[in-house]
């Protein structure tokens, strides 16, 4: 199955996969080998540094690889158990094609994967993720943000006192609605767009007071909230999951997000996705969703910060590590996230994970790269409808209700009212990339 649309390729000039495949690209893989330069010039064990240069050298020639456009060869076996998945979608497709002239999505999610064997065919240096730091100090430099939703949602969330059904509904709704834009523009932070951010960028890019959110809901482009709320607050005792995105920030206010949604009795379990492998420079793994809940309950991240304020982070740390214990959150990563495919091939590829993901009662993919991959990332026209654009996932007997929080940082544009692409395009240079604008859609799924 395949859309009728071209997908992105590197060597369209006129899309965002030129500048990523050309520029972007190699600058991250450089960013990376100046992190392990650090950790080699912090390692005394001489068998460990060797194995570490080992590394350095393999991204090395990654990098060269990269640069002068090579052919994609297959993935070495490593033992990752994703090998199959990888070099079956090479063999299948993409055999004698390079960076440049295969799919976009694909040659940029290929990088990654070559990325992890420069660290998993060594001995002792598997798991070293060369994002990590960049991750933790983005978060640690989140202050204004982070304590702003903590002032407000440390403090146990319940209704007040004898209101009615009808006043509960319309509190839930409106919380509903604000806090999905939290979620929502949360996406904003993202490592691999924003190389050389200020303290100032980031303050601005994180503002989560209400006047900001009324004034940025203009900028949602493709609006389905309304009939998302109606969805969401009819819920009782459901599950919601959430196809992760982005560490730091942005995997904080999911968590606020989802731990709202459990007190309100909305759920009762609320499943999250993330990445086996280093991804996409900010993407969440097993180690940023435990270093985050460490950090809040434990962490000294912010010397600037008051006693009280501490205390309302360690407040929602202790909360949502006790809903870890008690199975209101759980944390899975599926191999198919990190692997080349779209999610038009998830019903095919991954027959388990759509089994999984069709018991839920809603599932919200966060940010940019999950909906180039639900969209094929091809060149629709900007009216084509959400569930049109993901193809499988909406049509397959069994599809869960499906919504995108997405801020638009790529070409693809879907779901869009007649005339409001087209003008954009005319009027705003760059709108695609800026981060400025979002879309929250959602796809109805079909029933088993
Ligand atoms: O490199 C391009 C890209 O894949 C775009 O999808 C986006 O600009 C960025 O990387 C990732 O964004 P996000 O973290 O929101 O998926
Ligand atoms: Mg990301």
């Amino acid at each position: 199955d395949q859309p009728q649309w071209p997908a992105y390729r590197g060597y369209h000039e006129y899309s965002f996969a030129h500048a990523t495949m050309s520029v972007r690209l190699p600058t991250i893989l450089e960013k990376g080998i100046a992190d392990v330069h650090l950790t080699v010039n912090q390692e005394y064990d001489e068998d460990r540094v060797k194995d570490l240069v080992e590394c350095i050298h393999r991204m090395e020639d990654l990098l060269d690889s990269l640069k002068a456009n090579d052919k994609l060869r297959y993935i070495t076996d490593d033992g990752a158990g994703d090998v199959a998945l990888w070099n079956k979608e090479i063999a299948r497709y993409f055999r004698g094609k390079d960076f440049m002239n295969s799919p976009w999505v694909f040659a940029e999610a290929y990088k990654y994967r070559r990325l992890r064997e420069c660290f998993s065919l060594s001995k002792y240096w598997v798991e070293y993720d060369v994002f990590f730091r960049q991750k933790c100090d983005t978060f640690a430099r989140s202050a204004e943000a982070v304590f702003e939703l903590a002032s407000r949602f440390a403090a146990p969330f319940s209704f007040a006192e004898g209101i009615s059904d009808e006043d509960k509904l319309k509190t839930s709704k409106l919380m509903f609605r604000e806090l999905t834009q939290i979620c929502l523009w949360g996406n904003s932070t993202d490592l691999s767009l924003l190389i050389d951010m200020t303290e100032e960028d980031i303050k601005k890019l994180q503002s989560t007071g209400g006047e900001h959110l009324s004034a940025t809901e203009k900028n949602i482009l493709g609006n389905d909230l309304d009939k998302i709320t109606d969805k969401v607050a009819s819920m009782k005792g459901g599950r919601i999951d959430f196809v992760l995105d982005n560490a730091g920030f942005e995997l904080y206010c999911d968590l606020v997000y989802a731990d709202w949604l459990i007190q309100s009795g909305i759920c009762k379990e609320i499943v999250f996705h993330g990445k086996k492998i280093p991804w996409f420079v900010s993407d969440v793994t097993k180690k940023d969703w435990d270093w985050i809940l460490n950090s809040c309950v434990y962490g000294y991240l912010f010397p600037e910060a008051t006693e009280e304020e501490m205390d309302w982070l360690r407040v929602m740390g202790r909360r949502w590590k006790s809903y870890e214990k008690e199975g209101k959150f759980k944390y899975q990563s599926h191999p198919f996230w990190c692997s080349g495919f779209t999610f038009w091939s998830l019903t095919a590829e991954a027959p388990d994970l759509f089994i999984e993901l069709a018991t839920s009662d809603l599932v919200i993919f966060k940010g940019d790269l999950n909906h180039r991959k639900l969209g094929y990332d091809c060149h629709y026209p900007y009216n084509t409808p959400f569930s049109q654009a993901i193809g499988p996932l909406a049509s397959t007997p069994g599809a869960p209700p499906i919504v995108s929080l997405r801020t638009v940082k790529s070409d693809i544009v879907v779901g869009i009212p007649d005339g409001v692409g087209e003008k954009l395009d005319e009027e705003e240079k760059g709108w695609k990339i800026s981060g400025k604008y979002a879309v929250v859609l959602l796809s109805e799924g079909r029933p088993g």
